[in-house]
């Protein structure tokens, strides 16, 4: 998510859960190509599994940020279907794509032959006044049919003229069950849906009825430990890795290590403010972060100040 899933928020979530897999922001790929700008790839090796997400409509300049994104190491590159803003329709990508599944095809193999990293897509249900239930099938079976088989479905459609990017995740309404049709359809497909899903309970069902994946957004940034902190034991079955508390200990080298190199104490923090999202004391630890992390010489030890508030309101927690 822009602005959201940079690498420092990426190696604070990586840090409540082991396996679940972590997106970048779109970066998009005449930035790396024409821009050179390369450094939108450095990724610590925490981080993963973590994919790259791409935003782009020229076949071979996908094709060459791809190749820049699997030297990088990533585990998988995605192809961005979805984002409805201004500026990235006039660069004829993100959702508008939806019209054009022959040129997503185009791009997605071209993706392919310039590495061996899985290449995915991320897509809407469709855009303005489309049938979504005649222009999604034919989406996906245009688009797989280069030999992709994973697909992250945002079960909304994109209206692109009227709506902000903002409206353009609430206001269209969901549709989960054209989501469920498609993997009942394209049962060879691994398809994941997205779209308002605040937590693990509701992404419960939606595995269990037989999709391959949830992608979590917004839920995941303003309340990560509801989301991530016990996936790994719901969703893959292994040992949950941490606690809220364990992971902002964890957090102390890195943010040792970001400041000395001349980073800003509030540039991690502001990832973290949701940690404790409906405990007690967790107004407390937000105001201690946003208001101190950006004053001059703040450090590592705002966070210890900022997390007395939670053992004081927590003692049993505090000792785990
Ligand atoms: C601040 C913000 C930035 C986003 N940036 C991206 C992006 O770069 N690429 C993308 O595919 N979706 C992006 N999205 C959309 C989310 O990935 C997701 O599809 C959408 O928020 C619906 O899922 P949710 O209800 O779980 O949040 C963004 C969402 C937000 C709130």
């Amino acid at each position: 998510m822009m602005d959201w899933t940079d690498r420092h928020c990426r190696y604070f979530h990586r840090l409540l859960s082991k396996e679940t897999l972590l997106y970048t922001e779109m970066v998009t790929a005449p930035a790396l190509v024409r821009g050179g700008a390369l450094h939108l790839l450095d990724f610590a090796p925490e981080e993963h599994p973590v994919a790259l997400q791409l935003g782009g409509s020229d076949p071979s300049e996908l094709a060459q940020a791809t190749k820049f994104g699997a030297d990088a190491g990533y585990d998988e590159i995605n192809l961005n279907v979805g984002c409805p803003s201004d500026r990235v329709q006039s660069g004829t990508f993100g959702a508008v794509l939806m019209k054009t599944p022959e040129l997503v095809a185009d791009c997605v193999k071209a993706m392919q032959d310039a590495s061996d990293v899985e290449v995915t897509v991320k897509c809407r249900l469709g855009v303005d006044d489309q049938d979504a239930h005649a222009v999604l099938p034919h989406f996906l079976e245009t688009v797989s049919a280069t030999g992709i088989t994973r697909f992250t479905i945002h079960a909304r459609k994109a209206w692109l003229k009227g709506l902000s990017p903002k409206e353009n995740r609430d206001i269209p309404p969901l549709d989960y069950p054209l989501v469920h049709k498609m993997k009942a359809d394209f049962a060879h497909l691994h398809i994941s849906i997205n779209g308002g899903i605040n937590s693990l309970e509701e992404a419960m069902p939606h595995l269990e009825q037989g999709l391959d994946g949830v992608m979590i957004g917004r839920a995941a940034y303003h309340d990560p430990a509801q989301v991530l902190l016990h996936a790994d034991s719901r969703v893959y079955g292994k040992d949950d890795q941490s606690s809220a508390e364990a992971a902002v200990h964890d957090m102390l080298p890195y943010i040792e290590a970001h400041l000395q190199s001349g980073g800003k104490l509030h540039q991690v923090t502001r990832h973290m403010l949701g940690l404790f999202t409906g405990k007690p004391g967790a107004r407390a630890w937000r105001r201690v972060l946003s208001q101190g992390a950006s004053r001059p010489g703040a450090g590592p030890e705002l966070l210890l100040e900022a997390l007395s508030h939670i053992s004081q309101s927590h003692p049993d927690q505090a000792a785990e």
